[in-house]
């Protein structure tokens, strides 16, 4: 059949949207622009909000029973082929959607061209991210559960092994090491709080906004929220198709999380070296190298801190992709996906190996023990103290000072200063001080609320086990 608009001798466009097209695109159009290479990984939510579509649009008489039922068999197939690995996508067919609104239309005929209605490849992007970020949460809940559980496991194995605490990567004050790890514990639980915050604002139906300004046809969002499980519809068609603030939030969740991971990581290669010697990480989390027999190198903590760059990468990328964007669907917003699938992979596989590999490493509590003297770290020890006995905070940091001093000029230790000297600095001093000035005796008096006292680590370890269902 000719259109009267064709070119001579020239095909006019097969495309599913080509009715207004007298030339076929150019093939290096179809090369740069498709996405399917990347989006096919949505054909399950792209399937599972299309048969929700068709449901609706049978209830709503806009298409035959059976034009719904052959829709959903027909979809039902396709999703088995893709599973199977005998699904042939095609790049000029451009992205998931299109790829698989054709294939249905080739198996099931005219229902199939009924799909489409009421709905656009605008609201059905939106949908299908958001039905796919929804699992990508839950799935990442659990990976962080599983991180703090092994946080959680390490604090109580390792319950009562005094170590240095750091400021400026300088000795500050002993800490327990439970401390330290059920810091980490702590950050995971804000990331799993946070991702959980964000899937609310996911969790909103778009269909229905349809290409910008919603629809004519007498279409029911409620039930497609309901039959998807949606908490609720979009409010505004427009900003429904221009939204991709769930992705950048998204990003930025994953963002949270890989910065963690890469400050854990700091610590294990800075940790495993021989100038602390504090940890030792497994064998099988180890590699070697190639020219020097004796070394073993923690690359599984390098290679993490070292991906923290492409994650970032991708929130500021997609930031950059928005920023000057006009309302409503632009065709740029299609450059969502390539980073935010990269930093999904990359941060799922940092999650999974770093637990992994916390579960076959061990602390070299000696070490550790070893570390806490010689850097007078209980003189805030020494000045709470001083202000136990009413000598006003400033005056007692100055004296402790001093007294640092006095230990430096003759090398030794805060307790190992005779009383006789120490009260030569001040009156106020007595015997007492000494329990005061030994390292369990510090670690032991910090117990405000969330300090490092075993008293207070024990608490707080009970607290994390109960949340993570450990029964220890
Ligand atoms: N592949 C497109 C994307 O990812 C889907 C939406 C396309 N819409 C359009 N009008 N071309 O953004």
């Amino acid at each position: 059949m000719s259109n009267p608009q064709d070119i001579p001798g020239q095909a006019p466009s097969s495309k599913l949207w080509g009715g207004r097209f007298s030339e076929t695109t150019a093939a290096s159009v179809e090369a740069f622009s498709a996405s399917i290479q990347y989006d096919s990984r949505l054909f399950r939510h792209d399937i599972m909000g299309s048969k929700a579509h068709a449901r609706m649009l049978v209830q709503q008489k806009l298409i035959a029973p059976e034009e719904g039922e052959a829709i959903v068999r027909g979809l039902d197939s396709i999703q088995a082929d893709i599973e199977a690995g005998r699904f042939d996508f095609r790049p000029e067919l451009e992205d998931i959607h299109m790829n698989i609104e054709k294939a249905l239309t080739d198996r099931i005929g005219e229902a199939g061209a009924r799909l489409h209605t009421g709905r656009s490849r605008n609201d059905q992007i939106n949908l299908d991210l958001r039905l796919y970020l929804r699992d990508e949460c839950d799935a990442f809940d659990t990976l962080l559960a599983d991180l703090q559980r092994v946080f959680a496991q390490l604090a109580r194995r390792y319950l009562g092994t005094i170590m240095p605490g750091y400021t400026h990567m300088q000795r500050a004050q002993p800490v327990l090491l439970s401390h330290h790890l059920l810091a980490y514990a702590s950050m995971f639980g804000r990331d799993r709080a946070r991702l959980s915050d964000c899937r609310k604002r996911i969790n909103v139906l778009p269909l229905g906004a349809a290409a910008l300004a919603g629809t004519g046809l007498p279409i029911d969002r409620a039930m497609v929220a309901r039959e998807l499980g949606f908490a609720g519809v979009s409010d505004n068609s427009m900003d429904t198709t221009a939204d991709r603030d769930f992705v950048l939030e998204t990003l930025f969740c994953l963002n949270l999380i890989q910065i963690h991971l890469s400050r854990l990581s700091e610590e294990l290669v800075l940790w495993s070296s021989k100038e602390f010697d504090f940890v030792r990480i497994g064998d099988r989390y180890c590699t070697g190298s190639s020219l020097m027999p004796q070394k073993k190198n923690p690359d599984i903590p390098e290679l993490v801190r070292g991906k923290s760059g492409r994650v970032t990468g991708a929130l500021m990328s997609l930031l950059m992709t928005m920023k000057g964007l006009p309302l409503t669907y632009n065709r740029d917003m299609q450059e969502d996906k390539e980073p935010l699938f990269d930093a999904l992979d990359t941060v799922r596989s940092c999650l999974a190996i770093t637990t992994e590999m916390l579960a076959h490493t061990e602390f070299n509590t000696a070490r550790m023990r070893a570390a806490t003297t010689g850097g007078f770290m209980t003189a805030t020890d020494l000045a709470d103290y001083l202000v136990c006995k009413n000598l006003p905070f400033r005056q007692a940091h100055g004296l402790a000072g001093r007294i640092v001093a006095r230990c430096q000029e003759l090398q030794c230790e805060l307790g190992e200063l005779t009383l006789e000297e120490m009260q030569s600095f001040s009156p106020l001093i007595e015997e007492d001080i000494y329990t005061r000035l030994s390292i369990e005796g510090s670690v032991n008096s910090r117990t405000s609320a969330g300090g490092t006292a075993r008293s207070r680590v024990e608490e707080a370890l009970n607290t994390v086990e109960q949340q993570l269902g450990i029964h220890s």
